[in-house]
C-alpha cells in the first residue's frame, strides 16, 4: 500500500541522511523500524507522511504516485503518532481533537459523532473524552492521537518512538492497543529503540544503516542471523539470548514464551 522507490534525502546542507532507499509496505502488515541515533528513521516517516519531500526517487500509495501529495492529504490514508504527541494537539478538549479530523474529512455531525465515540472507546478514553489534552499523561496523549486516526479511517498507524519513556504497564497497553488494531486490518509501522517490542510484536523489521536499508526481514532472522546487530545499533533481546543458549530450545520471543518453553520441557521431563 505504502512505499519507497528509489529515494535519496538530505536536509539541504549536503550531508547525506538517506540514499536509495527501497521499501514497501504491505496492508495489514506490523513493521517495527530500527536503528541507530540518528539513522534517519523519523526522516523514513516524514518522508511517507509528506512531512517532507525526496531530491529523487518516489513515494507510492497503492502504486499511485503520491510524493507531491501534502502532509494534509496523506493524513486521509495514514495516521501519524509524533514523538512528542503534544506537538499535534490543539483543541481544548479530546473529543474536539479527535473530532477535528473527521472534520477536515467533511463527515456529516452524526457519523463524526459516532466516529468518535468509536474511536474514544477503542483507545479507551471514553472517560477522558472532556479532559484537556495537555493535562494528559504521555501514554494517554498517544492514545489520543491513534484515536484521532482511528476516527478518519486510516488504514495504517506510524507511530515514533511511541513507547520510550514509558512505565512498563502504558507499554503493554499500547502494544496490546496495536495488536488489536492490526488485527482488523490497520497497517503497522512502529520506530522503536526497543528490542523486546521488535521481537514480540512485529512480524517484519527494517532497519536503516549507512544511509539505507541495511535490514529487511523477520525480528527471528535478524536476531539469530545477522552478526552486525551492535554495529547497527540493536542488540539480541534477552529471551531470544536464552532460547539461543539452551541446547534444543526453539526459538522464543519473549520471556513469556521462553518460561513457557521451560515449563513444558520440565513437565515432559518429570512424566
Ligand atoms: N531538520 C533537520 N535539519 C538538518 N538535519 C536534520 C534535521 N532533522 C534531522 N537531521 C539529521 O538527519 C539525520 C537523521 O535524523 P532522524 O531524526 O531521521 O534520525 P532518527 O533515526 O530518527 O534518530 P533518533 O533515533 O535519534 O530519533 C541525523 O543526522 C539528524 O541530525
Ligand atoms: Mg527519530
Amino acid at each position: 500500500m505504502l512505499e519507497m522507490n528509489d529515494v535519496t534525502f538530505n536536509y539541504g546542507n549536503g550531508v547525506p541522511v538517506l540514499e536509495h532507499v527501497n521499501v514497501k509496505i504491505n496492508a495489514g502488515e506490523f513493521i517495527g523500524l530500527g536503528g541507530r541515533n540518528g539513522c534517519g528513521k523519523t526522516t523514513v516517516t516524514r518522508l511517507l507522511m509528506g512531512l517532507e519531500k525526496p531530491l529523487s526517487g518516489a513515494i507510492l500509495h497503492d502504486g499511485q504516485d503520491i510524493t507531491r501529495q501534502d502532509a494534509a492529504m496523506r493524513s486521509r490514508f495514514i495516521g501519524y503518532v509524533f514523538q512528542r504527541p503534544e506537538r499535534q494537539m490543539f483543541r481544548a478538549t479530546v473529543k474536539e481533537e479527535v473530532a477535528y479530523g473527521p472534520q477536515q474529512l467533511g463527515m456529516s455531525p452524526e457519523e463524526i459523532q459516532t466516529a468518535v465515540r468509536d474511536a474514544l472507546e477503542a483507545t479507551g478514553l471514553t472517560k477522558a473524552a472532556d479532559a484537556y489534552p495537555p493535562n494528559l499523561n504521555r501514554g494517554e496523549k498517544q492514545r489520543v492521537a491513534i484515536a484521532s486516526a482511528i476516527a478518519m479511517h486510516t488504514k495504517c498507524i506510524i507511530l515514533d518512538e511511541p513507547t520510550s519513556g514509558q512505565d512498563s504497564a502504558d507499554k503493554d497497553r499500547l502494544m496490546a492497543l496495536l495488536t488489536a488494531l492490526n488485527a482488523e486490518g490497520m497497517t503497522i509501522l512502529l520506530i522503536t529503540h526497543d528490542m523486546d517490542i521488535l521481537a514480540a510484536y512485529c512480524r517484519r523489521v527494517l532497519v536503516i544503516g549507512h544511509h539505507t536499508k541495511a535490514f529487511d526481514g523477520t525480528p527471528q532472522e535478524l536476531f539469530t542471523q545477522r552478526a552486525d546487530l551492535y554495529e547497527l545499533g540493536l542488540s539480541r533481546p534477552e529471551a531470544v539470548s536464552l532460547s539461543m543458549a539452551v541446547p534444543d530450545m526453539p526459538y522464543c520471543k519473549s520471556i513469556t514464551e521462553f518460561t513457557a518453553a521451560m515449563l513444558e520441557r520440565l513437565g515432559g521431563t518429570r512424566k
